[in-house]
C-alpha cells in the first residue's frame, strides 16, 4: 500500500448524499493511498468543506492502479450500500472507518456483532430499511393533469394523467426507492416530491430534480372520496385497537393520507357501531361459513403473528370481498416484512371467486406473477391450466392462491432465480393465507407442494405420503394434498414428465369429484 504524506485532513466531496458508487470509488482510492479514517473529511457536494481540510492530493484521486486492497465482505458493501442513505452526517466516515479496519487485520470484523462500529452499521440499514417500507405503504398520489376527459365506460383515469405524491422520507431513499414505484405504476406518469429531491417518471425515464414543497402536491384528487368511502366499509369498530393502529400507520404520515381524515371520526363513532353490531348478532353467512372442529391435524405448533397485526385484519367482517381487500394493503403496510420482500415487485394474492368450490394453494409467485402481481401466469401456471381443464376444472371458477405471497429470489446475471421459502417465511404469511381461507370460504382447499401443505397445516407433513388423502386442518377446512406443477417441469426425462402428468391430472379429477361431493 502506497503511504501519502498529508498533512491536516483531506476534503473528500461526493455528488450526492446517498452516492454509494462514488463514495465506494473514492473510498478505495484513499485506502490504496494508504490514507487514515481520521484524516479524511467527508461531505455531500454543496456543503461547506471541513474547516481544516484541504483538497485531495493527486495520489488518491487517481485512477485506481493495481495495488487496489483486497475485496471485503459482501456482508459489509450490502450493509453499507442501504446504511448511506442514512441521515447521519458520520454515514461516510463510519463506513469509511469499517473499510479500514477491515482491509487493516480485522478481516472478521463484520462478525463481531457487539462492535460499536458493526452495531451502528446494522442499526442505520435497518433504520433505512423501514423508511423505505413506509415510503412504499404510505405515497398516496394524487391526480393533477389530465390530458383528455376521463373513459366515460370505464372510469379511467387517460393515458396522460400525471400523478403528484408529497412524502417526507427520514433518511435519502427516494433515488433508490423510485425502482419499486416505476415497477408498480410502470404505465403512469408521476412524481413524488420530498424536501430534498424529487423524482419524476414519465413511462419511460427517471429523472430526479430538485425538493420541492408540500404545496407543489394536490392534498385531494377526484379519487379521494372513493377512497375513503373504502376505509370507512372496511373499517372494524368492534376490534378497535387505536395503539396498534398508531403503530402501523404513525401519526406523522396521517397529514398525507386521505383515509387519516376518517380516523377521528370512526374511532368516535366505533362504540355506537360496536353496540350496534352485538344488538344485530351474527349473521346467516357467517354462521355458514363456521366448520366443525379440528380432527386429523394437530393444531400448529409454530409460532404465528397474527397477534401482532393490526386486529381489523383478522376479525370477522361483513363484507369478505374488502376484507380480502384490506388484507393485502395490511400486508403492503407491514414493517415486519421479511428483508428479502424489498427486491420483489408486490405482494401477490390470490383471485378467483368467494365461496369457490375449489382453492389451489401454490407456493409462492414467481417471477412472472412478480411482475403480472397475479398467481400462477407463468411456466408452473400454464401447466396447471392445461391439467385443470383436462380434469373438467374451469379456473376461473376456483380460488388460486399462494402460501407465500412475495417472489423469493437470487438476482444472476438477468434472471432472478427462484429460492424456496424458508420456515420463518411460511409462518409469517400463514396468518394472511388462514384469513384468506376464512374469507374464501372455499368448499375444498387443494395444497400444491409441500410449501403449501406446511402452511395449511403447520407442520411438514411428506407429500408421497399424504398426496390424494383428505386432511382435516386444525382450523375444520379440508385439505386434498398433491405435487407442485414445477415439480413436473423439473423431472428430466420425456416419460417420467408424461406419467407424473397424468397422475397429477388423477389428482385433480379425485379433487373435483370430492368437491361436488361436499358441496352436495
Ligand atoms: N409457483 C407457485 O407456487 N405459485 C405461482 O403463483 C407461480 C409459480
Amino acid at each position: 500500500m502506497t503511504g501519502v504524506s498529508v498533512t491536516g485532513e483531506i476534503d473528500a466531496p461526493l455528488p450526492g448524499p446517498a452516492d454509494f458508487a462514488a463514495w465506494r470509488g473514492q473510498a478505495r482510492r484513499f485506502l490504496a493511498a494508504g490514507l487514515p479514517p481520521a484524516l479524511v473529511s467527508w461531505r455531500v457536494a454543496g456543503e461547506a468543506p471541513g474547516l481544516f481540510a484541504s483538497a485531495a492530493p493527486p495520489e488518491t484521486v487517481a485512477p485506481l492502479s493495481a495495488s487496489v486492497p483486497a475485496s471485503v465482505p459482501r456482508s459489509f458493501l450490502e450493509a453499507a450500500e442501504t446504511a448511506i442513505r442514512h441521515r447521519d452526517p458520520q454515514r461516510f466516515a463510519l463506513l469509511y472507518r469499517l473499510l479500514w479496519r477491515l482491509a487493516h487485520d480485522e478481516p472478521g470484523l463484520m462478525q463481531v456483532a457487539t462492535d460499536p462500529d458493526v452495531l451502528r452499521l446494522h442499526a442505520m440499514a435497518k433504520s433505512v430499511r423501514r423508511d423505505a417500507h413506509k415510503m412504499h405503504a404510505f405515497v398516496r398520489f394524487r391526480c393533477v393533469e389530465m390530458a383528455d376527459a376521463p373513459d366515460e365506460d370505464s372510469g379511467a383515469d387517460p393515458v396522460g394523467a400525471h400523478y403528484v405524491a408529497w412524502f417526507e422520507p427520514e433518511h435519502h431513499i427516494l433515488e433508490a426507492e423510485a425502482g419499486f414505484f416505476i415497477r408498480r405504476f410502470a404505465g403512469l406518469r408521476w412524481s413524488i416530491l420530498t424536501p430534498e429531491a424529487s423524482a419524476h417518471w414519465d413511462g419511460a425515464t427517471l429523472r430526479m430534480g430538485p425538493g420541492g414543497t408540500r404545496r407543489e402536491a394536490p392534498a385531494e384528487d377526484a379519487h379521494e372520496a372513493l377512497w375513503r368511502a373504502y376505509y370507512r366499509s372496511v373499517f372494524n369498530p368492534a376490534r378497535l385497537k387505536p395503539a396498534a393502529m398508531r403503530a402501523e400507520m404513525p401519526v406523522k404520515y396521517w397529514r398525507n393520507l386521505p383515509e387519516a381524515r376518517e380516523i377521528r371520526g370512526l374511532i368516535a363513532d366505533a362504540p355506537r357501531r360496536t353496540a350496534e353490531m352485538l344488538a344485530r348478532g351474527v349473521s346467516a353467512p357467517i354462521l355458514r361459513r363456521q366448520r366443525p372442529p379440528p380432527a386429523a391435524v394437530q393444531p400448529t405448533a409454530l409460532p404465528d403473528v397474527a397477534e401482532t397485526m393490526p386486529a381489523d385484519l383478522f376479525s370477522r367482517v361483513e363484507d369478505p370481498a374488502a376484507a380480502l381487500a384490506a388484507l393485502r394493503a395490511g400486508l403492503m403496510g407491514r414493517n415486519d416484512l421479511p428483508p428479502w420482500t424489498a427486491a420483489s415487485t408486490q405482494p401477490v394474492f390470490g383471485e378467483g371467486p368467494l365461496g369457490a368450490p375449489l382453492m389451489f394453494v401454490g407456493e409462492q409467485p414467481g417471477d412472472e406473477e412478480d411482475l403480472a402481481g397475479r398467481p400462477f401466469v407463468g411456466p408452473a401456471g400454464r401447466l396447471f391450466d392445461r391439467a385443470a381443464a383436462e380434469a373438467g376444472i374451469d379456473r376461473s371458477a376456483t380460488y388460486v392462491t399462494n402460501a407465500v405471497k412475495h417472489f423469493k429470489f437470487k438476482p444472476t446475471g438477468r434472471r432472478r432465480l427462484h429460492q424456496s421459502p424458508d420456515a420463518g417465511d411460511i409462518t409469517y404469511y400463514r396468518p394472511f393465507l388462514k384469513r384468506e381461507i376464512e374469507l374464501v370460504t372455499p368448499g375444498l382447499v387443494v395444497s400444491l407442494g409441500a410449501t403449501a401443505l406446511r402452511a395449511l397445516t403447520g407442520k411438514p407433513l411428506p407429500i408421497t405420503r399424504v398426496r390424494g388423502e383428505m386432511i382435516e386442518a386444525p382450523e375444520g377446512f379440508r385439505i386434498f394434498p398433491t405435487v407442485h406443477p414445477s415439480y413436473l417441469l423439473r423431472l428430466p426425462d420425456p416419460a417420467s414428465k408424461e406419467r407424473e402428468y397424468a397422475r397429477f391430472v388423477a389428482d385433480l379429477v379425485a379433487a373435483r369429484e370430492a368437491a361436488d361431493r361436499l358441496g352436495s
